[in-house]
């Protein structure tokens, strides 16, 4: 096969890439280690910013966003057990928008199949070749048979696990991490939304979240052991530990219901730099993760994929390359400023295990200080909102 941008990975960063070269006449491939029915049944965050949504709508994919997704204008601290609120329009003018990611990637699915755009589900054993020369290869088991795919790029996009970045040699890449020594468990709930807008807390047994997907099913999370497991919390062991986390002196409750999705998520802060190894370019958990307080992932995603397909754009329009070479530096720039954000999320919401008295009270000095300074609280909701 041949084609001009050759896609690993139809996550959020591939398919929307895929779809906004599409609207450039740019043609691409997609290929996917899984199939259709598990990408669109994946659960992950849900919180979009007010930049992404702006993409989504004005590049065609955004109409059931617009009217099934929630409109959210602020969020609360909870600490102390009493709830602070940050008001994130009133302070910024811009707002987030509560909406699913496989909600998004089924939206992106359907958009470039009626685009008769190219998703090749399934494919297996892929590997990348010749990235330093001017027709690197993409090749994979699929439909019974190895194939290639000869472009003029690359983009990998294919998850923190994928092949792409490991396809830079090892010389060329400057890899940043930093663990943290808890991860989230998160649960769906049938249930009647207990707030109006999103709740972060912090508690002395650990953070907690509440979010929602609609009014009829909520989003909770709470800080667990990265190594425990999904047997080991029954239902009503859940709910105790979320009743003692996030109820307070205040009189507020949060509503039960039945739960029928748990799954336990680990918690890290990665970069890899640059971006780019010759012809391939690295975009959305590829190439970076951020601890998911604050819901930045899939946002980060979204900008990388911006950012290159406009430079992509450029370069097919009229070889200037210069976008292609500033890529890396000017998504960077953004990744970094969210990776600050996220860190400091979630060190200020979190307990660690070697917390001592003196830093619980440091976390809640620094809380006071955001629910009481606007311009602390304008910090916060202007990197919230993006
Ligand atoms: C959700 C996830 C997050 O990481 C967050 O900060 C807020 C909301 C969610 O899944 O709804």
């Amino acid at each position: 096969m041949k084609t001009q941008v050759a896609i690993v990975g139809a996550g959020p960063a591939g398919l929307l890439l895929s779809h906004l070269l599409h609207l450039e006449g740019i043609a691409s491939v997609v290929i996917e280690s899984r199939t259709r029915e598990e990408i669109e049944a994946t659960i992950r965050a849900g919180v979009l910013e007010q930049g992404t949504v702006d993409l989504l709508a004005q590049s065609g994919v955004g109409e059931r966003m617009q009217r099934e997704g929630f409109r959210h204008e602020g969020i609360y601290l909870r600490f102390r057990g009493a709830s602070h609120r940050i008001a994130l329009t009133e302070l910024t003018g811009r707002a987030i928008t509560v909406y699913a990611q496989h909600e998004v990637i089924k939206d992106l699915v359907a958009a470039r199949l009626a685009a008769g755009g190219q998703i090749l589900f399934g494919v297996k054993d892929t590997a990348l070749y010749d990235l330093d020369s001017g027709s690197p290869k993409t090749r994979f088991y699929w439909n019974g048979k190895v194939q290639e795919i000869e472009s003029d790029f690359i983009a990998g996009c294919d998850g923190f696990h994928g092949v792409s970045r490991p396809s830079v040699p090892s010389r060329q890449r400057h890899e940043f991490t930093r663990t943290y020594p808890f991860g989230w468990f998160g649960i769906l709930v049938e249930a009647p939304a207990s707030t109006e807008e999103l709740i972060y807390a912090h508690h002395e047994r650990g953070f907690a979240l509440v979010s929602t997907r609609s009014p009829q099913i909520q989003r909770l999370y709470f800080q667990c052991d990265p190594e425990d497991q999904v047997k080991n919390w029954p239902d009503a062991r859940i709910w105790e530990e979320l009743h003692t986390r996030l109820e307070g002196t205040d009189g507020w409750k949060l509503a039960e219901g039945r739960i029928f999705q748990k799954g336990i998520i680990a918690m890290r802060s990665f970069v890899v730099e640059p971006l780019r190894y010759g012809r391939l370019f690295l975009a959305g958990d590829a190439a970076h993760i951020v601890p998911p307080t604050g819901a930045k992932g899939l946002n980060l995603a979204v900008n990388d994929v911006r950012v290159l397909a406009f430079a992509l754009s450029r370069y097919f329009k009229s070889r200037n390359e210069e976008d292609l070479k500033s890529y890396s530096a000017t998504a960077l720039k953004r990744v970094w400023r969210a990776e600050h954000f996220s860190w400091w999320m979630t060190s200020m919401l979190h307990r660690f295990h070697d917390d001592t008295p003196f830093q619980h009270r440091i976390q809640l000095a620094e809380l006071d200080y955001v629910v009481s300074s606007k311009a602390k609280a304008l910090t916060l909701a202007e990197n919230y909102v993006g």
